[in-house]
């Protein structure tokens, strides 16, 4: 049996969907939504093949930090439980960051759960290093009135294969959240989130008074370009 990764097309979303239906069996997997993701030019998804069969995918893609900083986020990875432990992960991780490279990114990062130990081994074996701080995710599908935009907040619109949706960067106060949520609600777009380091507690109480869900806490790794 060989084992290929090769860089996904959208006609690839039927057999990516349903790898990412077995691993995460209680969330959506809409094939033509990821087939759209795939074709985003920010985008680029490989896919690991066995005989003929898509057995693991991940999906990354470029955003601009407030400076103007090209990122490469290695958003999603998935392995099928029968394959897993054969060093498909890494393989995946390690092709992504090249196209992270190709893409000029300065920074290749990936949000991993505290407990995902599997996810955390494939990363340093890639050259990705943990960052200390431990962080809460907060998400929400709320709505609030569109009020101005408070200085040095930082709103970045993405598109994952799970949801659309404006991610909260830069200072993250009370009326910050709120307006994530105005222009969440404004666009149609899934969710609002923001990834928010535990010794942030005033940026925590905010999230939490303007009605964000506590998803589960994760550490960044990063991995800084040749
Ligand atoms: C995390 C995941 C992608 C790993 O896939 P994989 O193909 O089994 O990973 P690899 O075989 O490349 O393993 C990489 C390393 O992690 C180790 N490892 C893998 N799964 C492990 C586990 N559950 N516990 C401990 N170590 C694990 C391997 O032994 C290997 O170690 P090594 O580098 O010292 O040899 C897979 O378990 C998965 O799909 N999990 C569910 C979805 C998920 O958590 N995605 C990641 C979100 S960030």
């Amino acid at each position: 049996m060989t084992l290929e990764i090769q860089q996904a097309t959208p006609q690839h979303a039927l057999q990516i969907a349903y790898v990412k239906r077995r691993v995460w069996e209680d969330e959506q997997a809409d094939e033509t939504y990821i087939a759209r993701v795939i074709a985003e030019p920010d985008h680029v998804t490989h896919i690991a093949v066995e005989d003929n069969t898509v057995v693991g995918f991940v999906d990354s893609f470029l955003t601009l930090s407030s400076e103007g900083m090209r990122r490469w986020e290695v958003d999603l990875l998935a392995v099928l439980p029968e394959h897993r432990g054969k060093g498909i992960a890494s393989q995946l991780i390690a092709a992504s960051t090249d196209a992270g490279h190709t893409m000029d990114a300065a920074l290749m990062r990936a949000l991993i759960a505290v407990d995902n130990v599997g996810s955390e081994k494939a990363f340093a074996r890639c050259g990705y290093q943990t960052q200390d701080e431990t962080c809460a995710l907060y998400g929400s599908d709320g709505t609030a009135d569109n009020l101005p935009h408070p200085n040095d907040l930082y709103l970045l619109p993405v598109t994952t294969f799970n949801y659309r949706g404006v991610w909260l960067e830069g200072k993250l106060s009370a009326e910050g959240f709120r307006k994530a949520q105005a222009v969440r609600a404004r666009y149609q777009w899934d969710t609002a989130g923001a990834v928010i380091p535990l010794s942030q507690t005033q940026a925590v109480t905010a999230a939490q008074e303007a009605g964000y869900t506590f998803v589960a806490e994760y550490r960044w790794w990063h991995y800084r370009g040749r």
